[in-house]
């Protein structure tokens, strides 16, 4: 195994160890809503969004420890998301992770409930992180509340939902794509530098790197969409053609799309660059991302 895999093994482990201890037991009630909530989380997602939040807080000079309950609190926020975006009435899937989605096992009812209480855990994780000399648990609560409101992540899903079988421009893809999908990426890693109480401008580097980073992500998972079997990705390819989804892939092209994911990916790099991080792990985690199959 590469150095880069086994350290997102470990690092995988690591956020998995703290996410059961983070979420109630199975058996604690309502046991029902606990073990779908156990069930979505893990189900074996890849976990790059805490893995983003430990390497952004390292790269930072920060202990990950501390940035545990942040990693944690963003993938509750995730999986909830991903949740409410298989719903019948949202993407209508079947299959995530590898396993029948939630409402497939536990009913629509209990799937948007346990949604739900994952979006409030994701809070309440907030709350046990220990703030910095720069950072407020209140600082870092409101930035968790912005990018799952209205006008980042749901917006976002309201935007592609309103998008399908019309013909956008590349700009309103792009936007419907910085809301759903590199608000809460950039967020990940902007937890993991304010927990290491990274400086204004380290952390406005990671802004823009996250931005680009996370927009290259939902272009590489539109182009996964279409050349990736179900098998492979865990979920249900050619869904988005399906049911006419305005994507990169839809609008210019899969050669096109995969130059437009590693043009953002030289954009984020760039930013790394500018702190002098142009060779540290998250640079190595943004190439890994480009080349990603699954
Ligand atoms: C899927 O995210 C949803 C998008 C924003 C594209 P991931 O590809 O990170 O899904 P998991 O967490 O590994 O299941
Ligand atoms: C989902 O985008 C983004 C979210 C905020 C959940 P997609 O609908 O493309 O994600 P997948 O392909 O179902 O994972
Ligand atoms: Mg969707
Ligand atoms: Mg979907
Ligand atoms: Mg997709």
């Amino acid at each position: 195994m590469s150095e880069l895999k086994s350290y997102l093994t470990r690092q995988a482990k690591r956020v998995d160890q703290a996410l059961r201890g983070a979420l109630p037991r199975s058996n604690v009630r309502p046991a029902t809503l606990h073990k779908a909530m156990r069930y979505s989380i893990f189900a074996g997602g890849k976990r790059l969004r805490p893995i983003l939040t430990l390497a952004a807080c390292e790269a930072c000079g920060g202990d990950p420890e501390e940035a545990l309950p942040l990693a944690c609190a963003v993938e509750c926020l995730h999986t909830y998301s991903l949740i409410h975006d298989d719903l019948p009435s949202m993407d209508d899937d079947d299959l995530r992770r590898g396993n029948p989605t939630l409402h497939k096992v536990y009913g629509e009812a209990v799937a948007v409930l346990a949604g739900d209480a994952l979006q409030a855990l994701s809070f309440e994780l907030i709350g046990r992180a220990k703030p910095t000399p720069r950072y407020s648990t209140a600082a870092l609560l409101g930035e968790l509340a912005v990018t799952a409101g209205s006008q980042a992540l749901i917006a976002g899903q309201v935007m592609d939902m309103e998008g399908e079988g019309k013909k956008l421009t590349k700009g309103q893809i792009v936007s419907i794509h910085e809301r759903k999908t590199a608000a809460l990426l950039t967020t990940s890693l902007r937890f993991g530098a304010m927990s290491a109480n990274a400086s204004e401008s380290k952390l406005a580097a990671i802004t823009r790197f996250g931005f680009a980073l996370g927009l290259a992500f939902q272009v590489i998972d539109d182009i996964l969409d279409v050349t990736q079997s179900s098998e492979k990705l865990g979920k249900s390819a050619g869904k988005d053609e399906a049911v006419d989804k305005s994507t990169f892939p839809a609008l210019i092209g899969l050669e096109r799309s995969r130059k437009e994911a590693a043009k953002l990916t030289r954009q984020a790099q760039l930013a790394l660059h500018e702190m002098r991080l142009g060779r540290s792990r998250l640079a190595e985690i943004a190439d890994y991302m480009l080349k990603r199959d699954y």
